[in-house]
């Protein structure tokens, strides 16, 4: 199994994955969000970091902001309707919403020209606006974005190479180009929290499980670029400077008990309090007091023909703007976790766990949980054969993208309500 931001090999262990990345398993956060997505309910979502930070800023109805990307070497798929569709909920949840559209990141490592990342990118545009994107949303391009390409020069002042090599594996022949896309993605993820978009503030990004190298080493950045961090210790926080001892002085103005040593300060109270005031004390001062950003992990799309879905080979993967003819027919040739025989089915019963059109009910076509869990027996029972749940499934996905094309279209004519920053 390898899993990294440009490569995705072999049969994924989730419950590895968790545990190699040093991810928390999303299911002990269920409990405490308000309606959650289908893909959260359904295990699509399998894994977070510091969701917790998320779900405080919404019971508390503070600011928070939900943050993703998008790159434009292909045509959207399924795959992508998930991140669009976590980036709609969270919206809908009180988020502020940040879209980047990743035209630096498709020109540098894919090799796409700007003028086919372009035309692309409209595509990911009208989909997510078509998936309920709602107006008060932040649509940018990288490459046009001052905000993210200013930051993502100041965040390089802290990583060298030896952090890339091992988080990236980059070696001697790696293009600068493709280490700066790392900065770059770095910027996207912290820019929300910049004075410009009200400071700092907890920022979920919903991903694939292949783009936590990213988090991780953003998460790392957030703490280097700024000023103050924190370290708990009883009673309160440690809080050291990372750009020296003079900044410590202007925790003197702190409404809570603070003792100061030789390089640091410890401030006893409520953690979340003194974590708050330091850092409105560090934005007057001019930092950027990041606080690192929340992420969910969803489960990588199983191709339609079994293996990986790759954009070489279109009969693996339902784009959104395939014909919904053409998109049923790959329904009906997909891949399946029915029996060899008819017969065997009956008596077996199918298996919906390793089934791709199952999948595609249980993430994207069935909302309603009561309906798939009729499927699901009926598969696991034998009353369900393949053929006839394929066809109920294509003409699911038929009636989706028929409609989702339509509201594509009509998003098209509402682009001026959007911002779309390098439109
Ligand atoms: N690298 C992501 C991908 O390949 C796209 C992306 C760019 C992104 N900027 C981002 C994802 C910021 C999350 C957050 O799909
Ligand atoms: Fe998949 Fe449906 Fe066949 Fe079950 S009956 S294995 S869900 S296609």
């Amino acid at each position: 199994m390898q899993v990294t931001p440009w490569d995705v090999e072999g049969v994924i262990d989730y419950d590895r994955l968790i545990e190699e990345f040093g991810m928390r398993p999303f299911s002990e956060m269920l409990g405490e969000i308000e309606n959650p997505h289908i893909l959260m309910r359904r295990g699509a979502i399998f894994g977070h970091r510091d969701y917790w930070r998320i779900v405080e800023a919404m019971k508390a109805k503070e600011p928070w902001a939900v943050m993703s990307g998008f790159m434009p070497s292909g045509l959207p798929h399924f795959g992508h309707k998930m991140t669009m569709d976590e980036i709609v909920w969270h919206q809908k949840a009180g988020g502020k919403a940040f879209v980047a559209i990743a035209d630096m990141e498709a020109h540098a490592v894919r090799g796409l020209s700007w003028e086919k990342t372009r035309e692309l990118a409209l595509e990911y545009i009208k989909s997510i606006i078509a998936l309920g994107l709602d107006t008060n949303a932040v649509i940018y391009f990288q490459s046009k974005s001052d905000h993210v390409k200013d930051l993502a020069f100041e965040l390089s002042a802290e990583v060298n190479f030896s952090e890339l090599r091992a988080i990236y594996g980059f070696d001697g022949e790696t293009k600068l180009a493709k280490m700066f896309i790392a900065a770059i993605q770095a910027a996207d993820i912290l820019h929300p929290q910049l004075p410009e978009f009200e400071g700092p503030k907890p920022v979920v990004v919903p991903v694939g499980a292949d783009q936590d190298p990213h988090m991780r080493l953003t998460r790392d950045l957030a703490a280097r670029a700024s000023i103050f961090s924190f370290e708990p210790i009883k009673g309160g926080l440690r809080i050291r400077s990372r750009k020296g001892r003079d900044y410590l002085d202007a925790l003197k103005d702190l409404n809570f008990e603070t003792r100061f040593y030789e390089e640091h300060a410890d401030v006893f109270g409520n953690i979340d309090e003194i974590e708050r005031e330091v850092r409105s004390i560090e934005v007057k001062l001019g930092g950027f007091a990041f606080i690192p950003p929340s992420s969910t992990y969803h489960r990588f799309t199983t191709g339609l023909t079994g293996g990986k879905m790759s954009s070489s080979k279109p009969e693996s993967y339902i784009s959104l703007l395939d014909k919904p003819e053409e998109a049923g027919k790959k329904v009906m040739k997909a891949f399946t976790g029915g029996r060899v025989t008819a017969e065997e089915q009956r008596r077996l019963g199918g298996e919906p766990e390793k089934c791709v059109v199952f999948e595609l009910y249980s993430y994207h076509l069935i909302e309603k949980d009561d309906e798939l869990k009729q499927i699901e027996s009926d598969c696991k029972e034998g009353r369900l054969l393949c053929g006839k749940c394929k066809k109920i499934a294509a003409e699911l996905v038929r009636n989706f993208l028929k409609e989702h094309q339509e509201k594509m279209e009509e998003a098209e004519s509402r682009f001026e309500d959007y911002i779309i920053i390098g439109l």
